[in-house]
């Protein structure tokens, strides 16, 4: 039986723009409506939870949670330019309550790829000046939650959201430009640092942290000095770059010329670490039919490698000597046939990274409920619980049950 850090955090994550619904502000339904998503979905329903967060809470109730991480959508908070919607930050506070009400710690992120029609059009991310609009939200956030929330995540993988949105053009704004896609990096470095400060200004006790993506990345030909030499500068890039900025104060290349930047140094309370696979490089591109041809993968088409969890954890801690949050991990199955596998293999190489001296603060896996997965739409089932898009009612699936009795347990095995 391999048995976690008593005070273990464990719990599931969502974010806003993913289950709510009527995120009718934010450049996300805007660009859905646009008919970009599979099926044509869009975003308008979700999974309802705008409208009935007592579902929610009844399913985190069952799975016995300790903690619970959620994000607040800034469209809603400030729909129009220097309009923010009381109403809104009143919602997101009672439903702040009703989870410290239940014991259930609030992990609060602040942004989760979305942002508010207004803000895109003045430019979005690539315009510096924008960022005391960020900035600003996030003192009402603050003001309004600060007292119960003790864990944040400024920002969601900026590593995703700048390849996804100005690299590979393949989520709204669509952009394809590699200095634009520094440009959005380099600002969301800064926009951590000032929602940083705000956090601690008013909330010192707190703990505040940015969530990155990790994939690391190898040469398909073990040998080969290219496939070598690419996957050594993805993984600098993908893994560490932004991390690195933020450790050192130093905006590192590719993000800009090296410059030092005391302002953003040290910011970090704790590693978030997200994790669903790695991948192998032939010639510069991705080899999807690797490690081997028939290898298994997950219903994302991404190759089911749940071990690589501790190993990114491990190279995290080994690297930051910081606490380590893995605050996503999971399997898109709509069959649940993988998902407890991919669970219980991800978790014994987190025990093994612990085991071997990673400080490690909890894990939370990706999602309570299937959702919207972006480009996706509803196609992709990561949750633990099957939402009926029709009725908005969640049934668990088996996996749900373990987790639950992991949780209680505190360990995994008999
Ligand atoms: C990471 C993102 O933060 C989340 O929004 C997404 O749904 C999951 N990965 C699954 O792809």
């Amino acid at each position: 039986m391999l048995v976690f850090p008593s005070g273990f955090l464990w719990g599931v994550a969502t974010a806003g723009h993913q289950i709510e619904g009527k995120n009718f502000f934010s450049d996300w339904y805007a660009w859905e409506k646009l008919g970009k998503i599979k099926n044509n979905d869009t975003s308008e329903i979700a999974c309802g939870s705008w409208d009935n967060f007592e579902r929610d809470i009844k399913a985190l109730k069952e799975l016995g949670v300790k903690t619970y991480r959620y994000s607040i959508e800034w469209a809603r908070v400030e729909p129009r330019i220097n309009k923010f919607d009381k109403d809104s930050l009143l919602r997101y506070r009672r439903f702040t309550e009703r989870l410290v009400e239940e014991g259930i710690k609030p992990v609060v992120t602040l942004h989760h790829f979305v942002n508010p029609l207004w803000f895109s059009e003045l430019g979005g991310w690539e315009n510096g000046e924008n960022l005391r609009y960020f900035k600003r939200y996030v003192e009402h956030v603050v003001s309004e939650l600060g007292d119960l929330v003790p864990i944040w995540i400024t920002i969601n993988e900026p590593n995703v959201y700048s390849i996804m949105s100005y690299l590979r053009g393949e989520w709204p704004p669509e952009i394809k430009d590699t200095g634009r896609a520094m440009q959005v990096l380099s600002n969301l470095l800064y926009a951590h640092s000032e929602a940083f400060d705000v956090i601690k200004e008013r909330y010192p006790a707190s703990m505040v942290s940015v969530t990155c993506n990790f994939m690391f990345f190898y040469p398909a030909r073990k040998f080969n000095l290219f496939d070598r030499i690419i996957s050594s500068r993805l993984n600098h890039f993908y893994n560490w770059v932004y991390l690195d900025s933020i450790i050192s104060g130093r905006i590192l290349k590719p993000l800009g010329r090296g410059e030092s930047s005391p302002k953003i140094k040290g910011k970090l309370d704790f590693i978030g670490v997200n994790y669903y696979t790695r991948i192998f490089v032939r010639n510069a591109r991705p080899e999807p039919e690797f490690p081997e041809p028939s290898g298994e993968k997950t219903d994302m088409g991404y190759e089911f490698y749940p071990e690589g969890l501790g190993e990114v954890v491990s190279e995290c801690y080994r690297r930051y000597k910081l606490p380590v949050f893995v605050t996503e991990n999971g399997i898109a199955d709509a069959t649940d046939q993988k998902r407890w596998r991919y669970i219980e293999t991800a978790l014994g190489s987190l025990h093994q990274a612990i085991e071997k001296g990673a400080r490690v603060m909890g894990y939370l896996y990706w999602s309570l409920m299937d959702n919207f997965e972006w480009k996706e739409g509803y196609s992709m089932k990561f949750g633990l619980y099957e939402t009926d898009f029709q009725n908005l009612v969640f049934t668990p699936r088996k996996s749900a049950e373990k987790y639950a009795e992991l949780i209680e347990k505190n360990a995994l095995g008999d």
